[in-house]
């Protein structure tokens, strides 16, 4: 069965409980750029540290870099982006709306009634011609030409460019990569779909160098390593795919490219959340004759240099986050209530918050006892003390918000020192000493489930 399209219901979602909101929104809004609220923050940092902690904490042959925005603008005239990054554009002479070219066939004019670009009498499209992505804008005081630099359109050059400055300082030996997660700018022509295509952006890039010849090689086990990475997420495995470049598609530095691609559901179905490259040596060839200075790299032991190929995964930290809410969000019944409920089943590790706590009332010594379960939980990690309204719309807050856990103390609680944890997904609560509540949760939250039953974490 299709999954069905929640982009909508996220969109409202995401404002209400503070995950995202659009950027500038009491100006009117700035097109395709978004703000993330308090748990919108926790969310992707998580899925930031997580994909940090697997490239380069978790390797002994990755090294982390954080490259500065703005390039030498030479870069960009070597990584091929000042003559081809652009796409191809049609502007309507009536209406002043512009359209991408070879996507023209999508594309709605603006005007009422709703028609496609061209199909209103007085519509003038001009010829196609190429728009340049990149944002450009002026380093120092004057406003000239030779003072432009651009913001870059993606991490990946500021590793290039540092390829021996890190190669030198570890003393790492080819196979080895660089890692790092940065701002990317692109001004599409066509941004849309919530955060999935936008114009201010994260990358998380990794280049792998490896010797030539062995770089196919290494192109299949960063697929296959990315690939599983995605569903340590949380994501669905059956709404993963591989998109494998055809000819024509394959970036103009690309020997062999593929995609992960995601099911985001409804009519945008599925869609490149990673692509996964073989860039050859292009890029550290293209740098060495703009720059002038030699890349190579010196095997000492086998007596030779050589420029590495690249093995490159370049995935958006914004995509993603979006890829495990979409894949988190559920409409569901309970049984025994009226009112269904929204809840975001998110992997326990990215939830924002990962424990509610509740006293059930406001006497008895129970929000004492509860802010003391709090204060102990928030050492270790992100807690939300609620003690407003009934206790079924406190549990319903916090399935919205995606919190794996809620603990509540009730009036045997203060007697017996014991707390009730319910688990968001299934709806079970188990009983545990207040002392164990902490060592209990991490269990689950360390086990990767959000179920009492899946996994048995061992310590319920
Ligand atoms: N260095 C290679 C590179 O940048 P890309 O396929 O253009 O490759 C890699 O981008 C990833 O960056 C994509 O898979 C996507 O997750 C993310 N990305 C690219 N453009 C984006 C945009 N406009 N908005 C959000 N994410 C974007």
């Amino acid at each position: 069965m299709p999954h069905p399209d929640v982009l909508e219901k996220l969109v409202s979602l995401a404002k209400r409980r503070g995950f995202i909101f659009q950027s500038s929104e009491i100006y009117g809004g700035t097109g395709s750029v978004w703000d993330y609220g308090p748990l919108g923050v926790e969310l992707k940092n998580n899925v930031k540290a997580r994909w940090w902690n697997a490239m380069v904490r978790q390797r002994d042959d990755v090294e982390g870099l954080d490259a500065a925005i703005l390039m030498h603008p030479r870069v960009w005239e070597a990584s091929g982006h000042v003559a081809g990054f652009s796409d191809p554009l049609i502007d309507c002479k009536t209406c002043k709306a512009r359209f991408r070219a070879d996507k023209l066939q999508d594309a709605q004019c603006a005007r009422k009634p709703s028609k496609k670009p061209g199909e209103h009498g007085d519509c003038q499209l001009t010829e196609p011609r190429q728009f340049n992505l990149m944002f450009k804008t002026f380093m120092g005081p004057v406003e000239d030409s030779a003072a432009a630099v651009y913001l870059r359109p993606e991490t990946a050059q500021g590793i290039f460019v540092n390829f021996l400055n890190v190669q030198q300082a570890t003393r790492q030996k080819v196979p080895f990569g660089i890692a790092q997660i940065g701002k990317a700018f692109r001004n599409e022509i066509t941004p849309g779909n919530f955060t999935f295509r936008t114009r201010e952006f994260e990358q998380m890039e990794m280049q792998f160098f490896v010797e030539p010849g062995t770089d196919m090689e290494w192109f299949e086990k960063w697929k296959a390593a990315r690939r599983e990475w995605h569903i340590g997420l949380g994501l669905d495995a059956d709404r993963l795919q591989f998109h494998q470049h055809g000819e024509k598609e394959l970036a103009h530095y690309a020997r062999a490219a593929f995609d992960i691609e995601f099911d985001f559901g409804g009519t945008l179905g599925f869609q490149e959340i990673e692509g996964v490259h073989n860039r050859s040596d292009f890029d550290l060839k293209q740098h060495q004759e703009f720059s002038g200075k030699r890349l190579e790299y010196v095997d000492q032991a086998a007596n030779k240099r050589y420029l590495p190929y690249v093995i490159e995964t370049s995935v958006g930290a914004d995509r993603v986050t979006l890829a495990t809410l979409v894949n988190a969000y559920r409409e569901e019944t309970v049984e025994g209530e009226q009112e269904g409920r929204t809840v975001l089943r998110l992997h326990p590790a990215l939830a924002p918050i990962t424990a509610g706590v509740f006293p059930l009332t406001k006497k008895d010594g129970q929000p004492e006892m509860a802010d003391r379960v709090a204060a102990e939980l928030r050492k270790r990690f992100p807690v939300f003390y609620d003690d407003a309204g009934a206790i079924g719309r406190r549990y319903r807050r916090q399935d919205e918000a995606g919190t794996p856990f809620g603990i509540t103390i009730d009036p045997d609680s203060t007697k017996n020192g014991d707390v009730t944890i319910r688990f968001r997904d299934d709806l079970r609560q188990i009983r545990v000493s207040a002392e164990r509540a902490g060592d209990v949760i991490a269990a689950y939250v360390a086990s990767d489930v959000a179920t009492a039953e899946a996994g048995k974490a061992g310590t319920a």
